[in-house]
Parts: C-alpha cells; sequence; structure tokens
C-alpha cells in the first residue's frame, strides 16, 4: 500500500515510487501510447512541432515520438529518478530530449512549446489554486496556433492513484477548463487496462489555441 507522509514531499513520494517499483507494478504503464498518437494525429501534430510531456515520468510517449523523428521534445517531471529511467531506456537516442526535473505548477520553462501533452498528471491537482496555476503555466507555454492533449481519470474512473486522492474530470469540464481560446478537436474517452487486468476510464481531449486575426 502506498501512503503519503505529511512530511515527505511531492518530489521524494515519486521518486521513491519509481525507485521500488518495475514498470509492471505502476497501474499508469502503457504498452504503447496508442491513444496519444491518435490525438496527435487528429490535432495534425508533425515531427517539426515541439512537445513538452509534463509529468511524463518514464513513459513511452518519448520513444515513440523519437520513433516518428520528431526532434524538440521536453519531458517534465518531479521525478529525477523516472527521467533517469527513461534516459536508460532510450541511451543515445534520449540524448536530444530536454529532460528537466520540476513542478508543472511553479517550474520557469523559459521557452514555449507548440503542443502539450498530459497523461495522468493533472487529475493530481485537486485544490482550485493548482488547477489555477497549472492552467496559466499552459497558457504561457502554448502560444496561439499551438495545441494540448489532456488525458486525465473521467467520471468513472478511479477516484484515487498510487495511494493519492484524484479529481475526476468529464471531458465538458476539461473543456471549459481551457476556455474560449481554444478550440476543441477530439474529445473522447479511453479506457486503459492496467498491467495487472484493471480497467481505468479516461477522458481524453486534444485542442487547438485559437488564433485571432488583429488580436
Ligand atoms: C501517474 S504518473 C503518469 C506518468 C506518465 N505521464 C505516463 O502516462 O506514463 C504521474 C506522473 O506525474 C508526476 N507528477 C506528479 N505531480 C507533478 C507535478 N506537480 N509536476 C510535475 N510532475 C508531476 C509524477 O512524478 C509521475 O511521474
Amino acid at each position: 500500500m502506498w501512503w503519503h507522509s505529511e512530511r515527505m514531499d511531492d518530489a521524494d513520494f515519486w521518486n521513491e515510487r519509481y525507485e521500488r517499483t518495475a514498470p509492471a507494478d505502476r497501474s499508469w504503464t502503457e504498452v504503447w501510447p496508442v491513444a496519444t498518437l491518435a490525438s496527435l494525429d487528429a490535432l495534425g501534430c508533425m515531427p517539426d512541432d515541439s512537445l513538452i510531456d509534463v509529468g511524463g515520468g518514464s513513459g513511452l510517449l518519448v520513444d515513440a515520438l523519437i520513433e516518428r523523428e520528431w526532434r524538440d521534445l521536453c519531458v517534465l517531471d518531479l521525478a529525477g529518478t523516472a527521467l533517469s529511467q527513461a534516459r536508460a531506456r532510450l541511451g543515445v537516442r534520449g540524448d536530444e530530449v530536454s529532460w528537466r526535473t520540476g513542478d508543472v505548477r511553479t517550474v520557469d520553462l523559459a521557452r514555449t512549446f507548440t503542443v502539450w501533452h498530459d497523461r495522468a498528471v493533472l487529475h493530481f491537482l485537486t485544490a482550485p489554486q493548482d488547477i489555477a496555476q497549472y492552467f496559466a503555466q499552459l497558457d504561457r507555454t502554448v502560444a496561439p496556433g499551438g495545441a494540448a492533449v489532456i488525458e486525465v481519470f473521467g467520471p468513472t474512473g478511479p477516484t484515487q492513484c498510487s495511494g493519492l486522492d484524484v479529481r475526476q474530470w468529464a471531458t465538458e469540464d476539461l473543456i471549459a477548463a481551457f476556455g474560449p481560446a481554444w478550440e476543441t478537436v477530439r474529445a473522447t474517452t479511453v479506457d486503459h487496462v492496467t498491467p495487472s487486468g484493471a480497467v481505468q476510464a479516461f477522458s481524453t481531449v486534444a485542442l487547438r489555441r485559437i488564433i485571432r486575426e488583429n488580436a
């Protein structure tokens, strides 16, 4: 049973989670990021886009995009251990990736990206001020014309992950959180089958930030 002590900060919690488990022990592990790639395709994203995978952990999206010859990739995570595991897996193929340790709410990225991706991170932010900080970071990071893909637990999904409470998001609530400057390209639900065979319902949205003429 995983627990979150009052004394353990979030980075320590997640580092320990990655240190003590193998990919097959983690509920969020995917065989391949099929649903994410489908959303990126629906948005018309191409290898010359730049992408930040927030809370990317040791997930395989970066592998899939390197395979598709994307060149400008950043994986951000609180847990340096997760990033080290991904780097070790990729070897020299990961040398061009920007690996950033930090909190999505507060990290100073000092640049923009054309695509923002989040799978199973936003749902850990349950306080309104944390969610506001998250979307403020997203707005600073993705300029008009850019895109975002978010995949989080849906209304019938889990209420906890790794012993932490999560917020369940309906696709329409995700879309509303983006606001009127974004247009929805895809909104769907996806069943993720965990390595132990449980089914988790995710809400997935893909949006593009509107370019307003004379703005
Ligand atoms: C459930 S895992 C998902 C990992 C990855 N996105 C995937 O689908 O394989 C959640 C990840 O979010 C990271 N994380 C949690 N809170 C974060 C925060 N505030 N800022 C950045 N990363 C965070 C954790 O370290 C962990 O790697």
